[in-house]
C-alpha cells in the first residue's frame, strides 16, 4: 500500500514495525499511519482495551501487545511477541512517556521512579531486548524527546530531566552500536491527552505561570501531523539521525503565513 505524506509518496510495505506507547496519541497515530501505508506493526501499551481499539481500526496489520514498561520482564516479553508475530524487526518507536505536574522542590522518590523508569529505563530495556533482531535487520530506532530539554517548564522539571536522559540514551546506542540507526525526535506541543490527569487547579496556576514568562508561544500540532512525518522517517532510505519536528512545525507555519 502506497501512502502520500504531505506530497511524497511512501511505502512501508513488508516493513515489521514496533511501536511502544501506542495506546492513545502520538504512538497510536504513528501505528495507523504506519499500516496504512502496508508495514506490519506491533503495538504496546499498558493498556489492552486501548491497544484492540487501535488494532481493529487498523484492520489486519496490528498486533496489540500488553506491556509495562517499568516491568523488565515485560519488555523481554514483548520483543519475543514481536519475534513470533513478525518473524523479525526493521522498526522500533519508543513514543511512551508519562508527564507528572510537579514543582521540583515537592517531587518525591516514588515520582521520579516512575517518571525515570517509564521515560528512560524502559527504553533502555525495550531497546536491549529487541537489539539481537534490530541488529540482524540493520534497523532504526526513534526515541521520541520533547521541546522541554531545551526549555524545561516550571512544573515539569522532572519530565524535562527524564527526556534529557533519553536524548543522552540516545547518542550512547549510537556509540555502542553501528549497525543500528538511533534517532532522536524532539517533539513540540501536540493535541494530546498527555495532560489529562493533571490537577485542574494546579494546572491553571502553571498555565498562568507560563504565559507569564512568554512559554505558550508554540502553536500545537495534530499528532497525525507527528505521525506523517515519521512515517517518513520510517520510509527513509538513509534515516537521519536528528528529526526536529519542532523546528518543522514553526518553518512550515512561517512558510505558510508569509
Ligand atoms: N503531547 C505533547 O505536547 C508532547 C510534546 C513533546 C513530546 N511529547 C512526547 O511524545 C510522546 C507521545 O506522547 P503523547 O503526547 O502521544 O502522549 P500520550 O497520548 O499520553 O501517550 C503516551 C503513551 O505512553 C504509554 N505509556 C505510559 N506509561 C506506560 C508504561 N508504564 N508502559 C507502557 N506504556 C506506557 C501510554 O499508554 P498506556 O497508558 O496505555 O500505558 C500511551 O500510549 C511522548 O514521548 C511524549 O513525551 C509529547
Amino acid at each position: 500500500m502506497i501512502m502520500n505524506v504531505g506530497g511524497h509518496v511512501v511505502s512501508l510495505e513488508g516493513r515489521r514495525i514496533l511501536i511502544v506507547g501506542a495506546s492513545s496519541g502520538i504512538g497510536r497515530a504513528t501505528a495507523l499511519a504506519a499500516a496504512r501505508a502496508g508495514a506490519r506493526v506491533a503495538i504496546a501499551a499498558r493498556r489492552l482495551d486501548r491497544l484492540q481499539q487501535v488494532a481493529g481500526e487498523a484492520g489486519e496489520a496490528v498486533w496489540p501487545v500488553q506491556c509495562d514498561v517499568r516491568v523488565p520482564v515485560a519488555c523481554e516479553l514483548v520483543a519475543r511477541a514481536v519475534e513470533q508475530q513478525l518473524g523479525g524487526l526493521d522498526t522500533l518507536v519508543y513514543a511512551t512517556a508519562i508527564n507528572h505536574l510537579v514543582l521540583l522542590a515537592e517531587t518525591d522518590i516514588d515520582t521520579w521512579r516512575d517518571l525515570l523508569e517509564t521515560n528512560l529505563v524502559g527504553a533502555a530495556l525495550v531497546t536491549r531486548a529487541t537489539l539481537p533482531a534490530l541488529v540482524s535487520a540493520g534497523g532504526r530506532v526513534a526515541f521520541l524527546s520533547s521541546d522541554s530539554v531545551a526549555r524545561p517548564f516550571p512544573g515539569l522539571g522532572a519530565y524535562a530531566a527524564s527526556k534529557a536522559g533519553l536524548e543522552t540514551l540516545t547518542a550512547a546506542w549510537r556509540a555502542e552500536v553501528s549497525e543500528v540507526t538511533f534517532t532522536r525526535v524532539v517533539v513540540g506541543p501536540t493535541l494530546t491527552g498527555m495532560a489529562d490527569g493533571w490537577d485542574p487547579d494546579l494546572a491553571a496556576t502553571m498555565f498562568e505561570w507560563w504565559h507569564s514568562i512568554g512559554y505558550l508561544d508554540r502553536e500545537p500540532v495534530e499528532p497525525e501531523w507527528v505521525a506523517q512525518r515519521m512515517v517518513r522517517w520510517m520510509a527513509a532510505e538513509d534515516p537521519p539521525e536528528e528529526l526536529d519536528l519542532l523546528a518543522e512545525s514553526i518553518a512550515e507555519r512561517r512558510g505558510s503565513s508569509g
